[in-house]
């Protein structure tokens, strides 16, 4: 039999392969409660227009009323024949109600219908998505509190740069994830925008009232142009790049806690609870969430190029192509929505291990830029104190002795101008503190940051 949406212009069904091959109820049905919200507010905007009788709207309201309880209690039989959600919706009302049912697709087509649906499901998802992110904030500040005046060796090239607090590491993380919330709130307002309306393509004939639908939906406004309307997925463009960025900034910071928990770092200790040991080797705790949350943003870097992929040649308005969109976005919001609450479950518990970063920070001659700049202060060029201290490092590594832990007569052989108190300098408590200044590593600046991040700043 033909469809019952469209069987007047056809001769025969579809086939069972393609009717399989174009359905996307398998995966679009998770919008319903969006594409009711939507027809909701579209059924109204109809009446009030003169288009629908009270008592037709009664009954419409009521129908996908009963039919979002149905869904809720598993009680919907999804039939791939009616292809998606929005026709499988459609079918049952008028199943419930009579010829009412088939009085709401008026004035509309699935092309904004859709559009519609996937904003509204975005932008709940959105939010949520940005209080996770916030948690997590909430949770990095906390620790870099704590963790203000704990020393760490700070590194380039994964060399051994200059010491820094741990704080201080915490809050740049911090750093990549404000950005990420501005990002996510700049992307929302871009969502946020009203395609119903737009029908199929150019608009309809009846008299709707686009900022009325636009308003009840919470949407800001209603698009501009019914053909970008129905064809624009910018906005879940858009939304995948930031989220390609949330998984970017997630997988530096695993990379960092899994070399942290080897025991070659051994700067921190993740809770049991986070780990998983080995079948074979009684010994191991393996960090497999960071691992995991490392290894998921290939899977989101990859969405984002599969809507760039599918967007890049189609011809204005909507094709059929568009239904490739909601996999990869679903399963964008789904993967960042399990590493955020990963990572925010997981960071509050983060132990470090002070005594075993310290001494790292003393193995790798950290302070070497330290005592430049004090032989700097005694008077030397910079490239000169360079050379010097070039030298102390090299006579260091054959003793096998970090600067501080040279006497004052073997640093005087370096330079004369060397006095006890370069000691003050050498200490890596004494290097911290000394970088004192808006973004500098001092304690007193990581305290900074935290009542800054926490908007308690005076
Ligand atoms: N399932 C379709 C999609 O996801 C809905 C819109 C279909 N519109 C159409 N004219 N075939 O894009």
């Amino acid at each position: 039999s033909s469809n019952q949406q469209w069987g007047g212009r056809f001769s025969e069904g579809v086939d069972a392969f393609v009717a399989r091959f174009t359905a996307s109820i398998d995966f679009d049905r998770r919008l319903y409660r969006h594409d009711i919200e939507g027809s909701v507010a579209h059924a109204r905007m109809l009446q009030k227009s003169g288009i629908l009788s009270q008592d037709e709207l009664s009954a419409i309201v009521g129908g996908l009323e009963g039919i979002l309880e149905d869904i809720e209690n598993d009680k919907i039989d999804w039939s791939i024949e009616l292809e998606d959600i929005h026709m499988n919706i459609e079918a049952r009302l008028t199943d419930r109600i009579g010829d009412a049912g088939k009085k709401l697709h008026t004035g509309r087509s699935r092309n904004d219908q859709v559009a519609t649906d996937i904003r509204l499901w975005l932008r709940e998802e959105i939010d949520q998505l940005g209080a996770e992110l916030k948690r997590l904030q909430t949770g990095l500040v906390d620790l870099a509190e704590r963790e203000a005046d704990t020393i760490m060796p700070g590194f380039t090239h994964l060399q051994t740069a200059q010491p820094v607090t741990f704080g201080h590491h915490l809050m740049a993380w911090y750093e990549m994830l404000v950005r990420d919330s501005e990002r996510l709130q700049d992307c929302r307002k871009r969502v946020n925008v009203s395609p119903l309306g737009a029908a199929a393509l150019a608009g309809t004939t009846y008299p709707i009232d686009r900022e009325f639908t636009a308003k009840s939906l919470g949407f800001d406004r209603p698009t501009r142009n019914s053909l970008d309307s129905v064809s624009d997925r910018d906005f879940a463009i858009e939304f995948c790049s930031v989220g390609a960025l949330i998984m970017t900034h997630l997988s530096r910071m695993s990379e960092e806690l899994v070399l942290w928990t080897s025991a070659q770092f051994d700067f921190i200790d993740l809770p049991d609870r986070f780990c998983t040991g080995s079948s074979i080797m009684p010994q191991k705790k393996n960090p497999d969430v960071p691992e995991l949350v490392r290894g998921k943003t290939g899977r989101v870097n990859g969405h984002l190029i599969s809507l760039l992929t599918l967007m890049k040649s189609q011809p204005l308005a909507y094709n059929k192509d568009n239904q490739e969109d909601k996999e990869p976005l679903f399963d964008t919001v789904d993967t960042l929505k399990d590493c955020l609450r990963a990572f925010a479950d997981m960071i509050p518990h983060i132990e470090s291990k002070k005594d075993s970063m310290e001494e790292a920070a003393r193995r790798g001659f950290s302070t070497a830029t330290d005592l430049a700049d004090y032989l700097v202060r005694q008077g030397m060029p910079f490239r000169n104190a360079h050379e010097v201290v070039g030298k102390a490092v090299a006579y260091g590594l054959a003793e096998k002795k970090d600067l501080s832990e040279m006497s004052l007569e073997e640093l005087a052989v370096f330079s004369d101008t060397i006095k006890e108190d370069v000691f003050d300098v050498l200490t890596l408590q004494g290097s911290v503190a000394a970088r004192d200044h808006i973004g500098g590593t001092a304690p007193n600046q990581v305290r900074l940051a935290v009542k800054a991040a926490r908007g308690e700043e005076s």
